[in-house]
């Protein structure tokens, strides 16, 4: 029979086997400053599971050569290689087919390309583009850009107190001149997640298609895009636990077809002359020039390793070590949590009152805690909160709730030094 303190203990330690899953991920033992890594960096970017460091060198090892232009047969396997990793991407957000997968560098790239194509086809002069406040600048600057050119106007919708939307905030704005609607899935200097589908249902509602930068949600939650039902989505690999240089834009097979290229170059065309060129069907028609191979296999394993993942047993753990981080930083003295969503991925924002985020991470990094300070290329949101900076603990499935301890341990060291 277990007693009661068993009991609580194993409320808080779900059936998640978190010791199991860090064992897949050889950076979680790194030693700093002489002490075990805790990392908590990971909205920055995530650690790679030893599956993905081996495929990358596998392919170099036994595949390397370029892809869709040898007949040899090293550069089948590449193509092969490659090709796979499309089918991984395309199952792992529930695409309908494989021509909807775009390889690309990263989220940025993957809005900056929808930006570039479809954007300067459907937003005229006096037309409206809508992103919330809570946007990262990849999903800021490419619309401003785009606003610049076509003399279209940006329109935000508002945040409330908690860095949730205000309800029919968004609603409110869209108008018959909206074109697009681009919001974040998940914040990255927030945690908040945002109703995808229902804000989708609105903007199609009142003609606008939608994008979605989906760069904090891959990591934390499976995404099936038709269920959000939006337009296009902006996944970034190395958030995925995937190598970096390489993310994923999904897109509606008929918008991709419509678009023009966002880049000139071999294997985009169908056929070249001085006088003409042809472009390829996607998603080829966005992928000049050699891509990054070597990425796409790497990505393919972490989508593996995703897809192999218990995927209610993460949640539940993600839940209980963001439940944990902020009852746990809110008996700090001085400490405020910004953003405090009903509905939040694992990531902890705060502002220590009297120290600047970037002692706070200087401190916490000498204690082997491994934290990200600064605005986190979320200027909007620290000027919604009235902040400089905050200090960002962002949690994966792979954290552990001693790790938590000591963040808040490694803070009160902080307290002490600015007493
Ligand atoms: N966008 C990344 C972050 O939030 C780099 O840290």
């Amino acid at each position: 029979m277990s007693t009661a303190v068993e009991e609580t203990a194993s409320e808080r330690r779900p059936r998640f086997d978190v010791e199991r899953v860090r064992r897949d991920f050889p950076a979680l033992f790194l030693t700093v400053h002489g002490k075990p890594l805790a990392y908590l960096d990971n909205a920055a970017t995530a650690h790679k599971p030893g599956t993905v460091i081996e495929a990358e060198a596998r392919f170099y090892r036994e595949a390397n050569a370029n892809v869709h232009r040898g007949v040899h047969a090293l550069s089948l396997k590449a193509t092969i290689a490659y090709e796979e990793a499309r089918e991984k991407a395309a199952g792992f957000l529930g695409a309908e087919s494989l021509s909807e997968i775009v390889f690309v560098r990263g989220a940025t790239e993957a809005i900056n390309l929808v930006a570039a194509t479809h954007g300067r086809q459907r937003v005229g002069a006096g037309d409206e583009i809508v992103v919330t406040a809570m946007e990262h600048h990849s999903n800021i600057v490419p619309w401003q850009l785009l606003c610049e050119e076509k003399g279209a106007r940006l329109k935000v919708a508002p945040i409330d107190d908690a860095g949730q939307l205000v309800a029919g905030g968004l609603e409110e704005l869209l108008t018959d001149r909206t074109r697009i609607v681009a919001l974040v899935h998940v914040s990255n200097a927030l945690g908040t997640v945002n109703p995808v589908r229902e804000l989708t249902a609105a903007a199609h509602e009142a003609g606008a298609t939608v994008v979605v930068d989906g760069a904090q949600a891959a990591p934390h939650m499976p995404v099936d895009v038709a269920e959000l039902g939006c337009d296009f989505y902006a996944v970034s690999g190395h958030k995925a636990f995937g190598p970096t240089g390489i993310g994923l834009l999904w897109g509606r097979a008929d918008l991709l077809r419509e678009m023009p290229p966002y880049q000139g170059g071999g294997e985009m065309i169908r056929s070249v002359s001085f006088e003409r060129s042809e472009y390829a069907d996607p998603p080829a028609r966005f992928e000049a020039g050699t891509p990054n191979i070597a990425g796409a296999v790497g990505l393919g394993a972490a989508l593996d390793y995703l897809g192999a993942l218990d995927w209610a047993g993460v949640a539940e753990h993600e839940e209980a070590l963001l439940a944990h981080a902020t009852e746990a930083l809110e008996q700090l003295p001085g400490l405020s949590i910004i953003g405090r969503a009903e509905r939040k991925a694992a990531v902890v924002s705060f502002v220590l009152d009297g120290v600047h985020a970037h002692d706070v991470g200087t401190i916490v990094d000498r204690e082997g805690v491994a934290v990200r300070t600064g605005h986190h290329c979320a200027q909007p949101v620290m000027e919604r909160f009235g902040v400089p900076a905050t200090t960002r603990a962002s949690f994966a499935f792979y954290n552990s709730h001693e790790e938590v301890d000591r963040l808040v341990a490694a803070l009160a060291k902080v307290r002490e030094v600015f007493a």
